[in-house]
């Protein structure tokens, strides 16, 4: 793997992705040969897609960041105290996206000069290019090392490369985007690449009024439309696709027994898609559904049981009044 520095010698952008295009193609022809047909959120955030998803996160339904944001702003000083900031660690941050929540606990970190760097880790590059310019501005003396990779991919070159104490956040309800058998997986996986002096803040969705989550996900100015859309803009820009944007459209529902949020993008007509760099052409009937995103919505109860499956033990909950949202430290059983 190769380094490069941008900016300043405190700045690595680590190229550790899969493929150049992060596994898209590979993904979009596996997801289109299948029944149902399935397309992976985790190619949602191109710059557009990160430029809506920023919308998305000011719209009044949707509550998710409202309510992380409130729990870290009102407990920053609590989490941090019990993640032990007086030895030096890594912040590695899965999925940092802008890192809007993250600067939070940033901010209170360097208030209080704590002995640490930061390890944004993101499959979007765009993403990360932006998070790195944003942080030297910010805080210039904070030393910052972006891994352009996806989840594990990124942990395990920080494994091999680094062998610091480690503070891990994965924030914003991603690890909701997963089902739940992959959800355990992540936490089982995840759980073996920390060493016990490590930590693990894991944000979660809780479980609530249908409604208020079915809004979340099909608001009324059409933002996250727009956003689910964006995806085949991607695939059509990046993998020389004919998609019709104007013939598909956006749908989102929720299940509330298996606490399933999942949208989709359905095909208004029977119609044929190429895709060139796949050389590929793909068939679509007439309100033929594609799964694009789950949203896994969690009782407390499921995220400690899959926790201490796993071998974590939850050493605190935090959350808002509301109970709408949680942010829960694990720590590794040894
Ligand atoms: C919803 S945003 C969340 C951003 C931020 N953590 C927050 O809480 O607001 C999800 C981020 O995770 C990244 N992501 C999604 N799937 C990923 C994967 N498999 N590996 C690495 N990053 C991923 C996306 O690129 C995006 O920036």
């Amino acid at each position: 793997m190769t380094s490069t520095t941008t900016q300043n010698n405190l700045i690595d952008l680590l190229p550790t992705r899969v493929s150049d295009d992060n596994g898209l193609a590979q993904d979009v022809k596996q997801g289109l040969s299948q029944s149902p047909k399935k397309l992976s959120s985790r190619f949602f955030y191109d710059a557009k897609g990160s430029q809506l998803f920023q919308q998305i996160m000011e719209l009044p339904e949707y509550y998710l960041t409202k309510l992380e944001h409130q729990i870290l702003s009102r407990q920053r000083k609590e989490i941090l105290f019990a993640v032990d900031t007086t030895s030096p660690f890594q912040l590695v941050d899965l999925g940092a996206g802008d890192a809007y929540k993250t600067k939070l606990l940033l901010s209170e970190l360097m208030g209080m000069k704590a002995d640490f760097s930061y390890v944004p880790l993101d499959i979007s590059q765009d993403q990360l290019s932006l998070l790195l310019e944003d942080m030297h501005h910010r805080w210039p003396s904070l030393p910052v090392k972006a891994l352009a990779a996806e989840y594990f991919q990124g942990l395990e070159w920080l494994n091999q490369h680094e062998r610091q104490r480690k503070v891990v956040l994965f924030l914003g309800s991603n690890i909701g985007n997963f089902d739940l058998d992959e959800a355990k997986n992540f936490l089982c996986t995840l759980r073996q690449s920390l060493h016990p002096e490590d930590s693990f803040l894991l944000g979660l969705d809780l479980r609530k009024d249908p409604e208020k989550i079915r809004r979340a996900y099909d608001d009324a100015a059409g933002v996250t439309s727009a956003f689910n859309l964006n995806l085949l803009h991607r695939i059509n820009k990046e993998l020389q696709a004919d998609f019709d944007l104007d013939e598909f459209q956006h749908f989102a529902e929720y299940d509330p027994l298996e606490g399933t949020m999942r949208s989709f993008l359905i095909s208004r007509k029977a119609q044929e898609v190429t895709i060139g760099a796949l050389n590929q052409t793909f068939q679509f009937e007439a309100w033929e559904a594609i799964h694009t995103e789950n949203s896994y919505k969690f009782s407390l109860r499921q995220v400690e049981e899959m926790a201490q499956d796993c071998g974590f033990k939850v050493q605190d909950v935090f959350t808002d009044p509301s109970h709408g949202f949680a942010d829960v430290l694990l720590r590794p059983v040894h």
